[in-house]
């Protein structure tokens, strides 16, 4: 096998093992050590190796690779945007377990975008293929409000998650960061941070796109805030992650069009304490997210469930979804209700604003929201025919 089509192969080697496993296993850092092996290898006979990924074939420098007629990859890498990648010159591990990182979250993300994808390392670029030169245009020529986001892969793997709960009481925790990660770079591939929002188009699909929105508020207030991009992902699985209680709770309660009887309300007030439940059976460190699923429906002046035994003050991530989660129910239509406009509803975190809702959180959320409401993108819940939440 030639030079190039190893590298493809450990290259393929090496996302498929950062896609089962978490960061610091050995078997992710073989695979990540013998592909940065195959591109150091490359490297030497052909300084600037470029690959091209058309449909089903795949192009080196200006030769096709007969031996890649198989590997289906390049379409894969095709479709989520990637048809070509070059690297410029030697690049470190660090950076080059960060380059993959980012193919990863792309390949996760499939978003078909206009605009040339270029990484921020300089001396590794990818994107779509017919844009040449596209280093020396200036960045803000390019256009960033034509990205077309689909979301399915994160659906998707949301609604996979949330079905092994419903059968196993498991919570696959390397999922739920999967798709945290691929909304962060959903966030970020335009020159703003946008907004993804997903649009309800069922009514059983509800804990679904609603955790989806509040993991996208969520980080999306915790960057507003100028937390870190790790603390920021780390709001974003405590928000995607808040409602999971509601997973055992029967589909005719949560779609209840009516009023709920005392023993559905007690059922449905239960979920909180379920989710922090199954959030602490895992064994990875969920703390934050096991306080942000137990408190986000407390109130500041004690309102609210659970009731607490002793009146305290809840963690500050709790107040930041609370105030998501609400703003995200109110802003989709419900069995009962019609979706309220943009302006009802912030209206209305305002009214609550130092009753039910952390005054500061809420402030810095109305201010973001009216800053970042251009940079909302509606879309369309892309799998919600024919599958059972
Ligand atoms: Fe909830
Ligand atoms: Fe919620």
């Amino acid at each position: 096998m030639s030079d190039p089509a190893r590298f493809l192969n450990a290259f393929a080697q090496a996302l498929a093992a950062m896609a089962l496993y978490r960061d610091g296993h050995p078997a992710r850092e073989r695979a990540v050590d013998v592909a940065y092996q195959q591109i150091h290898d490359l490297q030497s006979d052909t300084p600037r190796p470029l690959f091209t990924f058309l449909g089903d074939e795949v192009v080196f420098g200006q030769q096709p690779l007969r031996e890649l007629k198989a590997w289906d990859w390049g379409q894969r890498l095709a479709q989520a945007g990637i048809q070509r990648l070059e690297f410029e010159e030697q690049v470190s591990r660090d950076d080059f377990e960060g380059f993959l990182e980012e193919v990863l979250a792309r390949l996760t993300l499939s978003a078909i975008s206009t605009e040339a994808r270029q990484m921020r390392r300089s001396s590794i670029r990818f994107g779509p293929v017919g844009l040449k030169g596209e280093s020396e245009v200036a960045p803000e020529l390019l256009p960033t409000a034509t990205i077309a986001f689909s979301l399915r892969e994160e659906v998707d793997t949301l609604r996979w998650l949330q079905r092994e709960v419903q059968t196993t009481g498991a919570v696959r925790v390397s999922e739920a960061e999967a798709v945290v990660r691929s909304l962060a770079v959903a966030m970020h591939s335009g020159r703003h941070v946008m907004l993804p929002l997903l649009q309800l188009k069922e009514f059983d699909q509800y804990t679904t796109t609603h955790s989806m929105n509040v993991a996208v508020l969520s980080m999306a207030l915790a960057e507003f805030l100028g937390l870190s991009a790790t603390d920021v992902r780390t709001f974003g699985i405590a928000g995607l992650l808040h409602d999971i209680g509601k997973i055992k709770i029967p589909l005719d309660v949560l779609t209840k069009p009516g009023r709920l009887t005392d023993a559905e309300r007690a059922l449905m007030n239960e979920h909180p304490a379920a989710g922090a439940r199954l959030l602490l059976a895992v064994q990875e460190d969920l703390d934050l997210a096991v306080v942000v699923a137990y408190e986000h429906h407390i109130m500041i002046n004690g309102g609210g469930y659970p009731v607490l035994h002793y009146a305290r003050d809840c963690h500050p991530a709790s107040k930041l979804v609370h105030v998501c989660d609400v703003y995200d129910a109110l802003r989709t239509r419900r069995p009962y209700r019609e979706a309220w406009s943009f302006e009802k509803t912030l209206g209305y975190l305002q009214e609550r604003r130092g009753l039910e809702f952390d005054p500061a959180l809420c402030d810095a959320f109305l201010r973001m929201m009216r800053q970042w409401e251009p940079q909302v993108a509606i879309v369309s819940d892309p799998a919600a025919q024919a599958r059972p939440a």
